[in-house]
C-alpha cells in the first residue's frame, strides 16, 4: 500500500504519517493546492499512491461564516477534485468529515448513525456535507469519516487546539465561562489514526462515525483537563446562546460508532482516558520538538474554540 496523506503537517495528518511509516507519502500544503487540480496532478501523479487519505480542510468554523467562498473551496472543491483524480487513477479515497454534518434536528438527543439525514446549522458544516456528497459521487470506492473535536500533540505549536486554549487560559485568567449546552465526543488524533490505519486496510468501503467513547459537554471536558492537570482555575457553565459564537453548533452531535467497532473488532477509548493519555504525553512532546520552538507563537481560533469564554 502506497498512502498519499494530504494535510500530512496538520494536526491529524502528523499522527497519521508515523502510523503508517514507510507505507505514507506524506503532502503538506507546500506540495499540493487542492482547490487546483493541475496542482493535485502534479503531487500525485508521480507519487502513484494506491490511496489517498485527505486530512486537508478549511476549519476555522467561526470565520467560515464571514468567508463562506473561501470554507466552501477548500472543504468542498478540495475534495471533488480529489474525488475525480482518485476515481480516474482507481485510488481508493478516505475523506475526513464532521460531527458539524448534523444539527438541524435540533431534538435529537441519542447517538446518530451513519444512515441518519445530514443538515448542517454553519457554513462549515454545509461545506463538509458539500465534500461528502461529491466524494460518494465521483469515487465509488471511498471512506468518509466523521469525528469530532480534534485534538493532538502537532497543535500545541501551532494552531492550537481545546485542550491547549484550556491548559493556556486556566494559567492565565482567573475565572472561564464554557459552554455546557452542547454534547459531543472530544476525539485525540492518536486514536483517531489507529482506527484510519486498521480501517483503510479493509475494502469495507463507505461512511463511518469515529470518535473517542463517551460523551460530554465543552464545560465537562474542561473541568476534566483542569482536575487531571490540578489547574484551580473557576470554570462557569453557560449556554451557547449566551456565548453567543458567530457559528452555531449543533447542540448534541454524539457520533454512534458500533459500525465502525463491527469492521475492526474494537472500539476507541474512552475521551477520559484519552485525554489522560495526550496530557500524560505532552511534557515530553514538547521537549522533543522544542528546539527553536517559541512558546509565545500565534494561537489561532479554529473548530470548537467559540465554546470558550
Ligand atoms: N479540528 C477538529 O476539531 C475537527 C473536528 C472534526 C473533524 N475535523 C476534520 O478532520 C480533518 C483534519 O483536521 P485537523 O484538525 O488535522 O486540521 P488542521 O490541523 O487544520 O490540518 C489541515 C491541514 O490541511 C492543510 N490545508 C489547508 N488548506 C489546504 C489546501 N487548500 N490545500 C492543501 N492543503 C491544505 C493545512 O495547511 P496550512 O495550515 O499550511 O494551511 C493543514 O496542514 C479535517 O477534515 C477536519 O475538517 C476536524
Amino acid at each position: 500500500m502506497r498512502i498519499a496523506i494530504i494535510g500530512a503537517f496538520g494536526q491529524l495528518g502528523s499522527d497519521l504519517v508515523p502510523r503508517l511509516g514507510n507505507q505514507a507519502i506524506p503532502i503538506g500544503h507546500a506540495d499540493v493546492e487542492i482547490t487546483d487540480p493541475a496542482s493535485i496532478a502534479n503531487a500525485l501523479d508521480n507519487a502513484r499512491p494506491t490511496h489517498v487519505i485527505n486530512c486537508a480542510a478549511y476549519n476555522l468554523v467561526d470565520q467560515a461564516e464571514e468567508e463562506p467562498q473561501a470554507c466552501h473551496r477548500v472543504n468542498s472543491l478540495g475534495p471533488r477534485n480529489l474525488a475525480e483524480w482518485c476515481h480516474n487513477h482507481g485510488v481508493v479515497l478516505m475523506q475526513i468529515s464532521t460531527d458539524y454534518v448534523f444539527g438541524v434536528d435540533s431534538t435529537r438527543r441519542t447517538p446518530l448513525v451513519e444512515t441518519d439525514s445530514t443538515g448542517s446549522v454553519s457554513v462549515y458544516g454545509q461545506s463538509k456535507c458539500a465534500a461528502e456528497l461529491a466524494v460518494r459521487s465521483l469515487c465509488q470506492q471511498h471512506f468518509i469519516v466523521r469525528t469530532c473535536g480534534l485534538y493532538g500533540h502537532h497543535a500545541a505549536r501551532g494552531k492550537g487546539n481545546f485542550v491547549e486554549t484550556m491548559l493556556r487560559l486556566g494559567q492565565t485568567r482567573p475565572e472561564l465561562r464554557i459552554v455546557d449546552d452542547q454534547r459531543c465526543t472530544p476525539t485525540s488524533t492518536v486514536d483517531l489514526a489507529r482506527a484510519l490505519v486498521a480501517l483503510i486496510k479493509t475494502d469495507a468501503f463507505g461512511v463511518y462515525h469515529a470518535t473517542n467513547s463517551g460523551d460530554c459537554s465543552w464545560f465537562e471536558f474542561a473541568r476534566e483537563i483542569f482536575h487531571r492537570r490540578k489547574i484551580s482555575v473557576k470554570v462557569v457553565p453557560v449556554t451557547a446562546a449566551e456565548y453567543g459564537a458567530k457559528a452555531i453548533r449543533p447542540d448534541y452531535s454524539v457520533l454512534d460508532c458500533s459500525k465502525l467497532k463491527t469492521v475492526l473488532g474494537w472500539s476507541m477509548p474512552s475521551w477520559q482516558d484519552a485525554v489522560s493519555h495526550y496530557l500524560g504525553g505532552r511534557l515530553e512532546w514538547l521537549c522533543g520538538v522544542s528546539a527553536g520552538w517559541n512558546a509565545a507563537e500565534s494561537f489561532q481560533t479554529r473548530d470548537n474554540f467559540a465554546t470558550i469564554a
